[in-house]
């Protein structure tokens, strides 16, 4: 009984994938082999962006984005409320403050609109979340910034392939973040890739990476104060041929998407929105209960009936550190992220979730709640 368990994601390992981790592997040749320099090739072909950076994880992305913007003590960062957590963590990391800002509750996504009261003389940047692998609305972040001379880092961990009006998402900011973990479409295990269009910014990103090494007149010299976010080339390898097959595994996870558009029907959840001039991921389906839905039991019921089922993403400010750091009220000024927290549930959708098991979802989402 429990092997027909449906999880809310899985990674989808094949052979060829596991076959470039063996070459590695015996090679000797274990970090930043040939795989880290084909893979981020293959996210510049993929996303047409100008230059590519693998890196150890997609929190390691965003905090050199920071560094190489030099943002730090004293400057503000927008953020939406809304998001995983990583994406604030970040700021507080470098030293800066991380100003929220409430979300779409139909989208999930930066509530654009809100952005611009809470610019002040102190924000150095924006970073928009593509959450649940639905570009937001990146060209009026873009626009906003660029009228207050703000950098944008777009934080598309979930939403490698999705599309702004036919444009990849982490192409339109100063850099673009993706995350490689086990519940992203492509996965090293752990590790994350970062985009710019900017040459000095990219040298900046592979030097940071690397404990700040240069080379000068031949010699490694140490010109910045770096870190060890390198991907080792096993990572690189195990998700080099993944790449090729995003495009496919989005075109599945829309079908599964259409039969939970056509056969939820329970009146007491909304499903989310796609503006028609996104390509979504779907890297999570994600749904709003009623407030007379008691989730935690939902969650446990679902599972009784061998469907994983889980929240979707955190209100940042209504977490304890940021809590008991801001104490923010968060119904108050953050309404649709702490209902999207409290309320919000992730259903399976993966390349191993068949459309008949959607349809089984559907139906037993129906009944129960
Ligand atoms: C929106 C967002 N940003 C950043 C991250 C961090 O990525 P990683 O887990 O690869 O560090 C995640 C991971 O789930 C995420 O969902």
């Amino acid at each position: 009984m429990i092997n027909n368990f449906i999880p809310l994601a899985k990674p989808n390992i094949q052979e060829p994938d596991i076959d470039l981790v063996k070459e590695v592997l015996k090679s000797g040749m274990l970090v930043q082999g040939k795989f880290v320099n084909q893979l981020e090739n293959k996210f510049v072909d993929f996303t047409h962006a100008k230059f590519a950076s693998a890196l150890s994880n997609g929190t390691a992305t965003l905090h050199l984005a920071l560094k190489a913007l030099n943002i730090g003590s004293g400057d503000e960062v927008i953020v939406p409320a809304f998001s995983y957590v990583a994406t604030a963590n970040v700021v507080e990391i470098v030293g800066a403050k991380p100003v929220f800002v409430d979300i779409e509750i139909n989208t999930f996504n930066i509530d654009v609109s809100k952005i611009e009261s809470v610019i002040t003389s102190k924000t150095k940047a924006i970073i928009p979340v593509h959450e649940f692998g639905l570009a937001c609305n990146i060209s009026e972040v873009v626009s906003l910034a660029k009228k207050y001379k703000l950098f944008v880092i777009e934080d598309a961990a979930c939403a490698l392939g999705a599309l702004f009006k036919n444009k990849h998402v982490g192409t339109f900011g100063d850099f673009g973040s993706f995350s490689l973990h086990p519940r992203k479409a492509i996965t090293s295990g752990e590790g994350g890739v970062l985009i710019t269009e900017k040459v000095e910014l990219d040298k900046k990103i592979k030097t940071l990476r690397n404990h700040g090494i240069d080379m000068i007149n031949n010699k490694m010299e140490f010109t910045e104060f770096g870190l060890n976010y390198r991907m080792t080339d096993f990572q690189a390898a195990l998700v080099c041929s993944q790449v090729e097959r995003i495009n496919k595994s989005i075109d599945h996870k829309s079908k599964i998407a259409e039969v939970y558009y056509n056969e939820i029907n329970s009146k007491n959840m909304t499903l989310p929105f796609t503006p028609n001039y996104t390509k979504h991921t779907w890297q999570t389906f994600h749904v709003i209960l009623n407030k007379s839905i008691k989730r935690d039991l939902l969650i446990e019921k679902l599972k009784e009936n061998q469907i994983g089922a889980n929240y979707g993403a955190q209100c940042i400010p209504h977490m304890i550190a940021y809590k008991q750091k801001y104490n923010y009220d968060c119904e108050k000024l953050f309404p649709n992220a702490l209902r999207a927290y409290l309320h919000g549930l992730a259903i399976p959708i993966h390349d191993f979730v068949s459309i008949e098991e959607a349809s089984m979802i559907s139906k037993t989402l129906n009944k129960l709640i």
